[in-house]
This record gives structure tokens, C-alpha cells and sequence, in this order.
């Protein structure tokens, strides 16, 4: 019994990873850069935290864009690449909702920096990844470990970027395949969602919920007429936009999710987290205690940050983070 016990163990011991169909993971450490640029850290804080003094709007835009990067094609700095004559690159599908400048500018600021320091040491996936935890954690977000040594990729394309990323029209099952797809569950999903407590929206994306022809009944009555006033001219004034959390727009908190429970939800995506069965738990749960929110947030930040990372193989090192270094047609 023993034996045939002793041999099952062999048998699955060398044939569970034959079968598992998981790609080969990159390995990512704390210290990457120890030796090859040893002030990478300190050279990311005072960038960041300079220009998001100047700009207090980066922080939410740059928390999006690594969203984004990480979703499409891993979080490689694709998101980052330019388009050119042979090529239409991610961030200029339609659908990237007016991706913020000033997030593409923090990550063009740190690269030159670390250029200088040590150049062609430093991956812009990994700048992306180290500048977002210091800006989160500026705003009174969670800190969280970065682990480092992505390499960036070699494609961005447009056309992918549909069915990757989530919309404000999706159900909560459309979000979840996605959210699926990269490897999170409902409930990391939730937390990550909390991301909507800073930043803001432009107005095509709830311009529904307000206007009609369906205006949404559960949008307080008093917040809606706020944000017609706002959005009055948005068909003309394509800039025009709103805070996605209308309390504490600027500060990283669980106000987000209080605000879901009060009608206060900007995207409707946001507040069918709220009307949901599968998602509601997590909402309440967040919505009271902000210690398991900054928590559950922080494990999914480092997670999200392992989504689909290259290494030598599949990847290098950019010298400019809008171009491949070679110019692949
Ligand atoms: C769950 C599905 C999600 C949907 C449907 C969604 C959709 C959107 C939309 C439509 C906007 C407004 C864009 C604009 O008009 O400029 C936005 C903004 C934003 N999103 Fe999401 N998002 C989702 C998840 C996330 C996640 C997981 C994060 C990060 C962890 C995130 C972070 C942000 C931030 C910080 C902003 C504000 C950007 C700024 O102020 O420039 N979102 N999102
Ligand atoms: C988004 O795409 C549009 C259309 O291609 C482009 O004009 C715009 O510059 C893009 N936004 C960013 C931030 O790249
Ligand atoms: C959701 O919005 C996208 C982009 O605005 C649009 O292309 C798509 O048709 C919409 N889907 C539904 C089901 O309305
Ligand atoms: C468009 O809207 C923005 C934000 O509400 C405002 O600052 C700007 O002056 C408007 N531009 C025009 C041309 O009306
Ligand atoms: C909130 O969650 C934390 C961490 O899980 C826990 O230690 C704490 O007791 C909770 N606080 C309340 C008021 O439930």
C-alpha cells in the first residue's frame, strides 16, 4: 500500500508540471538593481514625488496607466510604446479613453533621470511598477513591495486592446472574465477597483446615467444635478469631467466604496459593485473597515505588478520608452 502510495507520489510529482500549461514565470526580486543602480529607488521617489507636487492629478493617472499596461500583453511597458507609420499602438486605440499626459510624462521624467545614473540598466515596465507604488503611497495609499526586473516588450498593437480592458457598459461577468483572464478573483477584483477612489472621469463615460434616454433612477438625485452642471457642454467640450470619488477626490481611501452604498457611484461599472450579489460582500466589507481594504489592495497591487512579465528572452530594456529599440515593422 505504502508503495503504491511512495509511487503515486512520483507518478504526480513528474507529471503535474508536464501538463501544466502555466508559462515559464520571469522571477522578479526586491533587489534587482542593487548593484547596476543602486540609487533607482531614491531617483523614482524624489521624480515622482516632485512632479505629483506640481501636478497632484499624476498620481490617479499613472495608477490607471499601469492598469492598463499590465492588462495588455502583461505589464511590459506596451502601454508606453508610440505609434508610428507601420505600427497603431495601444495607447491610440479608441478606446483608450484619453489615457492621462501627465502619467506618460512621469515615466519620460524617472527614465531620463535613471538615464544618467545608469543608463540602459533600468526597464520602463519597471518604472512604471516602482513610480505608481510611490505615487499610491503619496497620496495616503498603501505601501506595498515592488519587486523589480521586468524587461519590456516588443509589441503594442491597437487591436488588442478591445475585450482586454474593462468599460463602464460592462456587466460584472464581463469584468470577471477579464479580471479571470490575468489570473484575479472577484474579490481581488473589488479591492483593485478601488483604485476609482482618486482621479476622474471624462463625461462620455456616465454622460448616460445623467442625460438619458435612461437616466439611472439609483444615482442620487442631488450628486446627478451636480453632474449635469458639470457635463452641460461635454458633446462640444470634450475635456469636460468629473471626480470619480466626489468626497475625498484627491486622497486614497475606502471612500470610494462608502460612496457605492449612497447612490454616489460615478460609472455605472462602478456602481454594479454594489448591486451585484457576487461583488456586494466585498463592497460592504471595504466600506467598513479601510485597514482590509488598504490590505486586500496592497496583495493585489504586488500581483497585478507579475501579470505576464518578460524577461531576456522576450524582452530588453528600452532606451526611449515610446520605441522598441529596434524598429520592428
Ligand atoms: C473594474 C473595471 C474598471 C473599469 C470599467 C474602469 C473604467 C475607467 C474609466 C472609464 C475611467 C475614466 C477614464 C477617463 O475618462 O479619463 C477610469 C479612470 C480611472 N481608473 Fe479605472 N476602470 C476599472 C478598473 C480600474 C482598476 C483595476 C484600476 C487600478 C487599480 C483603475 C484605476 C483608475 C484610475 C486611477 C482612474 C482615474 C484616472 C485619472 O484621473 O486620470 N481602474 N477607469
Ligand atoms: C488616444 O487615441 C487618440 C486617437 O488615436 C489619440 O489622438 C490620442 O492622442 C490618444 N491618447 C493618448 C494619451 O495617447
Ligand atoms: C460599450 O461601449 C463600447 C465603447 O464605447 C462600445 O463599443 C460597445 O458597443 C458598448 N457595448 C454595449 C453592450 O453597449
Ligand atoms: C471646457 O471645460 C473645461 C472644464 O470644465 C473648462 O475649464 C474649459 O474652459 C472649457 N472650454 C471651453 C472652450 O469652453
Ligand atoms: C478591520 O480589519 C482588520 C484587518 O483585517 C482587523 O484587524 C480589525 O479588527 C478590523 N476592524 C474592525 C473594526 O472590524
Amino acid at each position: 500500500m505504502s508503495s503504491f502510495l511512495g509511487a503515486l507520489f512520483v507518478v504526480l510529482v513528474f507529471v503535474v508540471p508536464s501538463i501544466s500549461s502555466a508559462p515559464p514565470v520571469t522571477s522578479l526580486t526586491k533587489d534587482y538593481y542593487q548593484k547596476t543602480c543602486p540609487d533607482f529607488g531614491k531617483i523614482v521617489r524624489e521624480t515622482v514625488s516632485t512632479k505629483q507636487v506640481a501636478q497632484p492629478t499624476t498620481a490617479a493617472g499613472t495608477l490607471r496607466l499601469f492598469f492598463h499596461d499590465c492588462f495588455l500583453e502583461g505589464c511590459d511597458g506596451s502601454v508606453l510604446i508610440a505609434t508610428n507609420s507601420f505600427n497603431k499602438a495601444e495607447k491610440d486605440d479608441d478606446l483608450n479613453e484619453s489615457l492621462p499626459g501627465d502619467a506618460f510624462d512621469i515615466v519620460t521624467r524617472v527614465k531620463t533621470a535613471l538615464e544618467l545614473a545608469c543608463p540602459g540598466v533600468v526597464s520602463c515596465a519597471d518604472i512604471l511598477a516602482q513610480s505608481t507604488r510611490d505615487l499610491v503611497t503619496m497620496i495616503g495609499g498603501p505601501f506595498y513591495e515592488v519587486k523589480l526586473g521586468r524587461k519590456d516588450g516588443f509589441e503594442s498593437k491597437a487591436h488588442k486592446v478591445r475585450g482586454n480592458i474593462p468599460l463602464p457598459n460592462h456587466t460584472v461577468q464581463d469584468m470577471m472574465s477579464i479580471f479571470t483572464k490575468n489570473g484575479f478573483t472577484v474579490r481581488e477584483m473589488v479591492a483593485l477597483s478601488g483604485g476609482h477612489t482618486v482621479g476622474f472621469s471624462h463625461c462620455k463615460e456616465f454622460a448616460d446615467r445623467i442625460f438619458g434616454p435612461k437616466p439611472d433612477p439609483e444615482l442620487d438625485a442631488h450628486f446627478s444635478g451636480v453632474l449635469k452642471g458639470l457635463c452641460k457642454d461635454y458633446k462640444v467640450n470634450k475635456t469636460m469631467a468629473a471626480f470619480l470619488d466626489p468626497i475625498t477626490p484627491g486622497k486614497f481611501d475606502n471612500m470610494y466604496f462608502k460612496n457605492l452604498k449612497r447612490g454616489l457611484g460615478l460609472l455605472a461599472s462602478d456602481h454594479i459593485l454594489f448591486k451585484d450579489k457576487s461583488t456586494r460582500p466585498f463592497v460592504d466589507l471595504y466600506a467598513e473597515n479601510q485597514t482590509v481594504f488598504f490590505e486586500d489592495f496592497a496583495r493585489a497591487m504586488e500581483k497585478l505588478g507579475t501579470v505576464g512579465v518578460k524577461g531576456d528572452k522576450d524582452g530588453e530594456v528600452r532606451r526611449r520608452c515610446d520605441h522598441f529599440n529596434k524598429l520592428n515593422v
